[in-house]
């Protein structure tokens, strides 16, 4: 998605996937400073890592403990820090990593777009309490959701992000464990259908789902999991995340560039990408 979006804003710019082993991301990092890199995007585990690597830390960053964006600075004229974009090349002295957080309001504007689900006061089960689980926990709290209900293999995990959460937002209701009444939203945060043959991460004997009004998966190949067919054959409306993918690197571009993202040009490229369509 990006580089067609490069393409369409004019600049000579290239996004490339390089493969970095968690060991050498501080190298990578200052590697890719040290080249006058734009930008980078990273993806688990150095979105946790790189919070303790880069130079500054912007407020989404900090807020959610991750970093999936760094941009690159430099110092203009009069000694203030500058994204690459705004810099003439030949005027670059000192450098500095500047690292961002753009996966949070991804799953929020997503889960508006795509579902027309507004999380104040609402009711949400969230299944899965890893890093995206737990952003989307975080996240949900911060928006002012009503009650969480937090299901996780592993169920301390799930307690864990709940007892954050009730520090964190006190007024949000934060339970480990199944729904005892209807839901808003439930959220799947878990791998669970990414592979084939994988079942659905929602114990239908727990909670049904045509308690949950709206089902959201935030795996978006396949574009559609066993869970959100079940979720379709229950009457739910229901989304994939695709567009969690997308508003994520909308966001990341705008850092970057400094520039409206094309928003809609980027979606068709994903679409085109991610499931062939033309
Ligand atoms: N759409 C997007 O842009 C986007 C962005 C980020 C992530 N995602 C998707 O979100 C999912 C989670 O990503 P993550 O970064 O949070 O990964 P993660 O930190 O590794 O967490 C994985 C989660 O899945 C659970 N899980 C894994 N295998 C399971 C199984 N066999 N049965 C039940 N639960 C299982 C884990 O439970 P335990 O704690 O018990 O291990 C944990 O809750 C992935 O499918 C990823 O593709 C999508």
């Amino acid at each position: 998605m990006h580089n067609p979006a490069l393409a369409a804003l004019g600049l000579d710019w290239r996004y490339l996937a390089c493969d970095v082993h968690p060991d050498r991301l501080r190298d990578a990092i200052a590697g890719a400073q040290a080249m006058k890199f734009i930008g980078l995007n990273l993806t688990l585990p150095h979105k946790l890592l790189a919070v303790d690597i880069v130079d500054e830390l912007d407020a989404s960053a900090k807020t959610w403990g991750a970093v999936n964006t760094v941009r690159f600075e430099a110092k203009d004229a009069s000694g203030a820090w500058q994204p690459l974009a705004k810099l003439n090349p030949d005027d670059i002295g000192e450098l500095r990593s500047h690292g961002f957080n753009t996966d949070a309001d991804a799953i929020t504007r997503s889960l508006r777009e795509d579902l027309g689900f507004e999380p104040r006061g609402a009711s949400v089960l969230l299944l899965g309490a890893g890093g995206a689980g737990r952003t989307a926990a975080l996240k949900l709290a911060s928006e002012g959701v009503g009650s969480l209900f937090l299901v996780n293999r592993t169920t301390s995990k799930a307690e864990e992000v709940a007892a954050e959460i009730r520090t964190r937002f006190p007024s949000v209701r934060a339970h480990a464990g199944w729904p005892d009444a209807d839901v808003d939203l439930a959220l799947n945060s878990t791998s669970l259908g990414l592979k084939p043959g994988d079942g659905s991460p929602l114990d239908e004997a727990k909670f049904p789902l045509r308690r949950a009004r709206a089902v959201y998966d935030m795996i978006y190949r396949p574009a559609e999991t066993p869970l959100l067919r079940a979720a379709k054959a229950a009457g739910c409306k229901v989304a994939n995340g695709l567009g969690m993918l997308l508003y994520q690197g909308t966001k990341a571009l705008e850092i970057w560039t400094g520039q409206p993202a094309p928003v809609e040009l980027m979606r068709a490229a994903l679409l085109k990408d991610v499931y062939a369509r033309a």
